[in-house]
């Protein structure tokens, strides 16, 4: 339980608001590159942190972000012309470059220098491995590198990136992100064999497990101690990377992911599932046993899973199972096969956590042991906006990309084993990626 402010000031991310503030301090995953599939191609609506944007490419393919509304009188540069190097405003014709200079202002005398005073609010972009990255901060704060994810190191191909739309604030959808004990409850199934010994059977033969969480230098590291009936304990641990991210065990495919979701609005979020292999391009054998609905997969979306509703932000992204039809639950399947009777781990996820409302109200909620990590989390990201609010203290990891560079794991450890140290090892990847 927090109070009403307290909440508040975790979930309003809005323009001059204390956590919107922090977030834009970081680069973030603002456009999805087939969004923008060629130089020249159709401007979208995009928004973020609850400001009105449109994301284009130019001419040379480089992306822009630029705010919606034309600095001449207002009108939506959404509806403009993408030619030569520039986004053409169609009401009366000033024309953008990415870097927001007026390059063309044909309403007015050609010996007229009101060209040169007028500039329009635009975002650095840098696209890498399936994400086109923004920085919406003050330009003297601006963080040097990205944060260095492992998809953010290795070449286009060996990372595979998707998204979709979720209606809620994006901390009750985060906060499911490092809420270990659902999945062995929401993602699990009914019908699975008894004596298999893979982790997700580990997880389900001990649905109370002990918990701990230690603050790092990228967040907190949430560790979840399951029994296993010998004299080894089961160690999963989870991730929570500020603002946004969360990184959990990897599949049983071999493919790593994180999790993002960013703020659209302060009742609406895209969800990103960026999913990367070291040694390896991914293909579609890779990902063809995340795509089908129940365990052991994501249930990763195709085309045919989203229902576009319109170009407004987070409309292009909503999928076809949603609130409005209850996310087709099948009560036969619920009964027979799995917990929910949902299908696709990923529909689960935003089934319960949209169920919520747009934006919970934790000030009524009732909290045990299990919630200790989403405790540690909050506390992070509030001292966090305070702190910058206050002395302006940089937020977590924005000074230090390579803190990102790590990923989730689960170990068997000796029953009296520090977990920390023994988590080490597949936690960081700092040594090995600066050796290959
Ligand atoms: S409102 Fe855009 S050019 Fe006039
Ligand atoms: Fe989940």
């Amino acid at each position: 339980m927090i109070s009403h402010a307290e909440n508040e000031l975790l979930c309003r991310v809005g323009p001059a608001t204390q956590m919107g503030d922090l977030m834009r301090r970081y680069w973030v995953p603002a456009v999805y590159p087939p969004d923008l599939p060629s130089p020249d191609c159709a401007p979208i609506r995009v928004r973020l942190f609850g400001e009105n944007l449109v994301a284009f490419r130019d001419s040379a393919g480089k992306p822009g972000l630029i705010k919606e509304s034309c600095p001449h009188r207002g009108a939506s540069l959404f509806f403009g012309r993408n030619e030569e190097a520039g986004l053409r405003c169609v009401y009366h014709g000033w024309k953008f470059d990415t870097a927001g200079n007026c390059v063309d202002m044909p309403n007015e005398p050609a010996e007229s220098d009101f060209k040169a005073k007028v500039k329009a609010t635009t975002y650095p972009c840098i696209e890498r491995s399936g994400i086109i990255w923004a920085y919406l901060g003050p330009p003297s704060e601006q963080p040097k590198e990205l944060p260095g994810f492992m998809s953010n190191l290795l070449p286009d191909d060996h990372v595979f990136v998707t998204v979709r739309v979720q209606q809620s604030n994006y901390l009750q959808a985060l906060e499911g992100g490092y809420d270990s004990t659902h999945v062995g409850f929401l993602h699990s199934r009914l019908d699975a064999p008894a004596d298999a010994r893979d982790s997700r059977q580990l997880m389900m033969q001990d649905k109370r497990p002990r918990f701990a969480a230690v603050q790092t230098d990228f967040g907190v590291m949430i560790g979840a101690r399951r029994e296993t009936g010998s004299d080894q304990a089961y160690w999963r641990v989870n991730l929570f990377l500020m603002p946004f991210y969360h990184m959990s065990p990897g599949t049983p495919v071999g493919l790593q992911r994180w999790n993002a979701w960013v703020p659209i609005d302060d009742e609406t979020t895209l969800r990103w599932v960026v999913a990367w292999q070291a040694d390896r391009p991914i293909s579609e054998a890779d990902l063809a046993p995340l795509r089908h609905g129940d365990s052991p997969a994501w249930g990763l979306l195709t085309a045919d899973d989203y229902a576009p509703s319109n170009t407004l932000p987070g409309g292009r992204w909503r999928t076809k199972a949603n609130l409005a039809n209850d996310y087709f639950i099948d009560r036969t399947v619920q009964r027979t096969k799995t917990f929910t009777g949902i299908s696709g781990f990923l529909t689960q996820d935003q089934a319960v956590t949209e169920s919520m409302g747009p934006l919970v109200d934790r000030q009524h909620e009732r909290l045990g042991s299990a919630d200790l990590g989403i405790i540690a989390a909050r506390r992070r990201l509030s001292q966090a906006a305070r702190a910058l609010r206050s002395d302006g203290t940089p937020p977590v990891g924005v000074l230090t990309p390579e803190a990102y560079t790590v990923n989730s794991g689960s170990v068997m450890l000796p029953r009296d084993a520090d977990w920390v140290a023994g988590v080490q090892d597949v936690v960081v990847l700092r040594a090995q990626s600066s050796q290959s």
